[in-house]
């Protein structure tokens, strides 16, 4: 691949985007995420829909609907290895890390996922209205 850029790069074309495929989805599952509480809007459970692959995390679940369902999500990560510990919420009732809980290794189509204001903040949903 270097190669190939480097070549490129050479003869001055235009060099490529990366493509980035898509996993195939294996299944859905139904992401209960517990919103709400602070003060903007009511605490409430919003489920959503996700198309699961191989290998996805819950924290891959949770970008997955922020990019494609609710842009309005909030939460923390941050080194996406298990290390920094931001990401860590209520998953099914446990103290979980998100980037590390794959949603194969959950067992269920429903998944409940709340966090006490280090997972799933809400400061930037349902925006007050005049
Ligand atoms: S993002 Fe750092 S532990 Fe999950």
């Amino acid at each position: 691949m270097f190669v190939e850029l480097e070549r490129l790069a050479m003869r001055r074309e235009p060099v490529p985007a990366v493509v980035r495929a898509e996993p195939r989805p294996e299944r859905t599952v139904l992401v209960r995420v517990f919103r709400g509480g602070t003060g903007v809007s009511a605490p409430r459970m919003v489920a959503y829909p996700v198309p699961v692959h191989k290998g996805m995390t819950v924290l891959d679940a949770l970008l997955w609907i922020k990019e494609h369902a609710d842009p309005t999500l909030a939460f923390r990560s941050s080194c996406r290895m298990g290390i920094c510990g931001s990401c860590g919420m209520l998953i099914r009732g446990e103290a979980r890390l998100a980037c590390e809980t794959q949603v194969a290794t959950l067992g269920t189509e429903v998944i409940e996922v709340v966090g006490s204001g280090l997972g799933v903040s809400d400061g930037v949903d349902d925006p007050v209205t005049t």
